[in-house]
């Protein structure tokens, strides 16, 4: 059976090898993972070679506009989508924005929509103020359980309706990581007659995203969270798109990549986001060959649930160290294929998150404490935001060894 060869994978992230950030066991991959080379040199060939305005007949304008149009097509490739129903914003919370205002123009009075409380922000407070500023807008939430932090789709069952037209829900919680069980909840919002949009920012750095098996409407990450550029990315189903209003100047009205995304792109950043495919068929070939004729979308999903294996092999060892400890583990204390991401948030009952944080950054090691823009699903927890959890969260170019000071600085602390 092929396992994940760690090294070879540490060797296509230049941050790790570094001489200062090297030096770090880096566990806060949620806020935002390393680059890899090929999204690097991509980066820097656009901004030494062909940094123009792209396309047109300058050659290196072409170029540029080339290299954009290859990430396009790469992107919708891997995540099952067609190139016209994907498109780039400078980050998810400026997408699901512009989104909310395309909404805001669809939405009539009486319509309603459901919004969780497990999310991060960016998929709750944009859709609380449609209820907010458009009287008539009927606003539900689907609370978690306050001991688990868990979704329970019984629960939405019962708030939607015939009159609801949006859920708005995470794939995986950037607290919880527990993934939730998209295309069952999506089955559940299409037999209302409503859509469903989804965070996806949690869950995309540890298996591949396939938007029809989801059969989501919207679906919404962070590239920058993915071993790439600070990007958004937005998929919204064709028919859907054509439905929302436009948001871009008038005369692109008919432009699929520009109705929603009024913002001007941003294009080395865009030009670099093919080096996160490049990277991942890369480790395709190198672990299983380079004979294959397997589809993009299908070395990419293959090559992400063989790092999801080795993942899962190191959250376990920290679930596993944290149950033993006087330590609250939010969310499943084990963890399983497909199931949970390796993101893991915990309450300890005798130092302040921050303070560990602090212990532990003094040895190298980078965590992250507070509410990571979980507020709500901190006050659902009963823990105060301000004070929020530590959050330990890793991808597949986490090494085993990293996991040993990890677990060796929080024995001291705890
Ligand atoms: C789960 C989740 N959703 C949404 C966001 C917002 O993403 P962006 O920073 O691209 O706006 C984040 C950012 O941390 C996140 O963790």
């Amino acid at each position: 059976m092929t396992t994940l060869d760690i090294n070879y994978i540490r060797a296509q992230f230049p941050a790790l090898s570094h001489q200062e950030t090297g030096r770090w066991a880096f566990f806060e991959n949620a806020g935002g993972s390393y680059a890899a080379t090929p999204v690097i040199e991509k980066l820097n060939h656009f901004m030494t070679t062909t940094k123009m305005q792209p396309y047109g007949h300058i050659s290196p304008a072409r170029e540029a506009g080339e290299a954009m149009d290859r990430s396009h097509r790469l992107m919708a490739e891997s995540i099952n989508a067609d190139i016209d129903e994907v498109m780039f914003g400078p980050s998810t919370s400026i997408n699901s924005y512009v989104l909310s205002k395309a909404f805001a123009e669809a939405l009539k009075s009486g319509d309603e929509i459901v919004v969780t409380n497990q999310d991060h922000e960016a998929n709750i407070g944009a859709w609380r103020r449609l209820s907010e500023n458009n009287a008539g807008i009927v606003l539900r939430e689907w609370c978690v359980n306050s001991d688990t932090g868990l979704l329970d789709e019984n629960d939405l069952k019962t708030l939607i309706n015939e009159r609801t037209r949006f859920v708005f829900v995470t794939h995986c919680s950037n607290i919880v990581g527990t993934i939730n069980d998209i295309a069952s909840i999506s089955d559940i919002v299409h037999n209302a007659g409503a859509k469903i949009v989804v965070d996806g920012v949690s869950f995309a750095p540890h298996l591949a995203v396939d938007v029809k098996a989801l059969k989501v409407d919207i679906y919404l990450y962070s590239l920058y969270k993915v071993f790439g550029p600070h990007q958004g990315l937005m998929y919204v189903q064709r028919d859907l798109l054509h439905e929302l209003p436009n948001q871009g100047h008038y005369f692109n009205a008919e432009d699929p990549s520009k109705r929603l995304t009024p913002a001007g792109p941003m294009h080395g950043e865009i030009a670099c986001v093919s080096g996160i495919v490049d990277y991942l068929t890369n480790s395709y070939r190198h672990h299983f060959g380079a004979t294959s004729s397997a589809s993009i979308q299908s070395q990419v999903s293959t090559m992400m649930s063989l790092g999801h294996v080795h993942e899962i092999e190191q959250s376990n060892r920290i679930l596993d160290f944290l149950r033993d400890k006087d330590a609250r583990i939010i969310g499943n204390t084990h963890a399983i294929e497909n199931k949970r991401a390796p993101t893991i948030a915990f309450s300890p009952r005798k130092i302040a998150p921050e303070a560990a944080v602090k212990a532990l950054s003094e040895q190298k090691i980078g965590i992250g404490a507070g509410h990571f823009y979980a507020y709500r699903l901190m006050e659902a927890l009963g823990i105060e935001p301000d004070v929020g959890v530590v959050r330990v969260s890793l991808v597949h170019y986490t090494s085993a060894e990293d996991v040993d000071r990890l677990l060796n600085a929080l024995d001291e602390v705890f």
